[in-house]
């Protein structure tokens, strides 16, 4: 007799509470607001969205060039460089500040270190606009580095400032907290892991017990996903990252009964439902 297939969602997959809530102050903005609105970057990382803001209205940018006077500019959930803000001022731009709250607090706490002349050290991915954005609070003196062979070629400081990215991992930040530990004698380490991102990963390790292949969902920009993806390869599960359901190869589900699904922080619900449902029609 076949066996039924089962799905195993994570709790958490899918949207966080800093795309939900740039989400909203988008569509709040476009419902109520007339003069052209343009939005810094990509609001979230997925196409998906980003697509059905645009037919509402927005505007995507990454200069001032277009941007007319009286015009607003929502700051995508990444966030942005103080620069941006000071020139929208100046131009008479309204800023309004979709960025979430987690990435502002990364982004005051290198500003701090900066301010009391520590050496601010990110782990991170140096091109993610998150990243970027928390090191312009530094005046771009923060060192970025991607893991620990990046750390161990750091000289020494006299007082070191360590963060991480917001989808960063915390058995990472141990390992470089434990090398910047012999490059000063006064290091200051903040977590600054989102909760969300960290509980992802924690449902993977539980879910990982007990499922033959974990599907992730998620846009191939975003970092979040890409992490989700290597935490599922690290506990040695049958791991596959995809964009949609139509990225679902048959032949990964033959003879597999427990599916896991999850999905990156910018994952739209009803992209999760048609991943769900073709499962269940292979
Ligand atoms: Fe914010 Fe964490 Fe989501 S930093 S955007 S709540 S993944």
């Amino acid at each position: 007799m076949k066996k039924t297939r089962k799905i195993k969602l994570a709790r958490h997959a899918g949207f966080c509470f800093g795309v939900r809530r740039a989400i909203k102050i988008a569509e709040e903005t476009l419902a109520f607001k007339k003069s052209p609105i343009f939005c810094w970057g990509e609001l979230i990382h997925n196409a998906h969205v980003v697509k059905n803001l645009e037919k509402k209205g927005l505007r995507v940018v990454e200069n001032f060039k277009n941007i007319p006077r009286g015009s607003f500019l929502i700051i995508r959930s990444h966030g942005a460089a103080p620069a941006v803000f000071s020139a929208a001022r100046k131009k008479g731009i309204t800023i309004i500040n979709a960025t979430c709250p987690f990435v502002q607090k990364a982004q005051k706490i290198a500003k701090d270190f900066y301010q009391k002349k520590y050496q601010a050290v990110i782990v991170g991915d140096k091109k993610h606009p998150e990243v970027m954005g928390i090191r312009a609070n530094t005046k771009n003196s923060a060192i970025v580095v991607s893991g620990e062979a990046e750390a161990n070629k750091l000289k020494k400081f006299s007082h070191i400032g360590l963060l991480i990215q917001t989808t960063g991992e915390t058995e990472l930040l141990k390992k470089v907290e434990a090398i910047l530990r012999q490059k000063t004698k006064n290091l200051k380490v903040a977590n600054t892991i989102c909760l969300n991102s960290f509980s992802k990963k924690e449902e993977i390790k539980i879910l990982a017990k007990d499922i033959d292949i974990l599907l992730v969902i998620g846009d191939r920009k975003s970092n979040n996903t890409k992490k989700l993806t290597e935490v599922g390869l690290a506990y040695g599960i049958k791991t596959y990252q995809i964009e949609s359901a139509q990225d679902i190869k048959s032949q990964w589900l033959k003879d597999k009964i427990k599916i896991g699904l999850t999905a990156g922080a910018s994952t739209p619900d009803i992209i999760i439902k048609q991943v769900a449902d073709k499962i269940s029609k292979l």
